[in-house]
């Protein structure tokens, strides 16, 4: 036995220093010291060593593991060494060099930034996002918010309708369209639930309109809030609220009397020109004021149209722009520059 690991540790100082890694040192290890190595098997014949003899041996053996552990540890510092070496002597490293660009990151759109901002607002204040269909019927856009068939508002929404030829269950009368405005979801969600209600509807809507100031698609954002006792005052204190919180404190709001079918009394409201700050510019023309939104009591009519007693209750509601929003936000000048969707815009709108 002794004569063995005599001849184990022998192989073992040739061998070890002449590995030339990390990798040849750690499988000369398994060889030598692992559970299935050489010396675990000189071990085993432990037993055929008169007893006497065995501390001795074992002894003998605690020596040898020492040893052989410490050329390994030796070959696998070496080998770390020769390979930092080896990376030292390769290609220098240039500090000089310029950077790699990173690749560019991307970020919410415009219009998508102020409708987040503006659902969050009103998240705030208790209402609840509600989504309606952008192929909406004529009855949710139209018929329902007082507007009937040959009603002169509908001129004031130029429509693109959607061929129905051939389909099922299309009544007549009740043609499909693309949804001209946000308004539609007042009514479906009214038809839906019971008030009190308050909702944040935010989506596309589409009209026959083509400049820089109007694309045939854009973004709305309609505001619902139903129940007893609702007022005008209650429709002024939400809409300054929620211009503060959008555009900033200073930020003033100004309800002119107009006219919407679904509304009455109806109101345009005018904010702060965002430009000149109140001051009067080209942009106001000389106002301080610019429109933003339409707004108003709930018409009896519409109540009345989703089965609501217009007696007991009442609400206002508004529609807005949202990409109108986001530009007078951010000064932007040119309504097709939030579609067109070059990248060298949108890195810095
Ligand atoms: N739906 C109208 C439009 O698109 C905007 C509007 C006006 C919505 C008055 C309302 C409202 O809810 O009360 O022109």
């Amino acid at each position: 036995m002794l004569a063995a690991l005599e001849a184990l540790l022998a192989a073992a100082r040739l061998e070890i220093p002449q590995a030339g890694d990390r990798e040849a040192a750690e499988a000369l290890r398994v060889r030598y010291l692992g559970r299935k190595g050489e010396l675990q098997a000189l071990l085993r014949g432990m037993g055929s060593v008169p007893a006497p003899e065995r501390p001795a041996a074992g002894a003998a053996v605690n020596a040898a593991r020492d040893e052989i552990e410490a050329l390994i540890r030796e070959a696998i510092a070496r080998g770390e060494r020769a390979a930092l070496e080896r990376e030292l002597r390769g290609a220098p490293l240039d500090v000089t060099l310029p950077g790699r660009r990173l690749a560019p990151r991307g970020r919410r759109h415009p219009v998508s930034q102020a409708q987040d901002d503006i659902v969050e607002i009103f998240a705030r204040m208790g209402y609840e996002v509600a989504e309606g269909p952008e192929v909406e019927l004529d009855y949710y856009n139209f018929e329902a918010l007082n507007m009937p068939a040959g009603h002169p508002a509908r001129d004031m929404q130029d429509t693109f309708y959607v061929e129905a030829k051939g389909r099922e269950g299309i009544a007549p009368g009740n043609p499909p369209l693309l949804r001209t405005h946000t308004s539609p979801v007042q009514v479906r969600s009214m038809l839906a639930r019971q008030p009190p209600l308050r909702i944040c509807s935010p989506g596309r809507v589409y009209r026959r309109d083509d400049d820089p100031t109007h694309s045939p698609m854009f973004h709305q954002v309609e505001l619902l809030c139903v129940d007893r006792g609702i007022s005008f005052a209650h429709l002024q204190g939400t809409l300054e609220a929620f211009i503060q919180a959008f555009f900033g404190k200073g930020f003033q709001t100004r309800f002119r009397p107009s006219y919407f079918p679904f509304v009455e009394p109806g109101a345009e409201v005018d904010i702060t020109c965002t430009l000149c700050g109140g001051k009067g510019c080209r942009t106001c023309k000389g106002t301080g004021f610019l429109e933003v939104l339409g707004a108003g009591m709930v018409h009896p009519k519409v109540l009345a149209a989703v089965g609501y007693d217009p007696e007991e209750l009442s609400g206002f509601a508004f529609g807005a722009g949202i990409d109108r929003l986001a530009m007078l936000r951010s000064g932007v000048d040119d309504l097709r520059l939030f579609f067109e969707n070059d990248l060298r815009f949108l890195e810095t709108a």
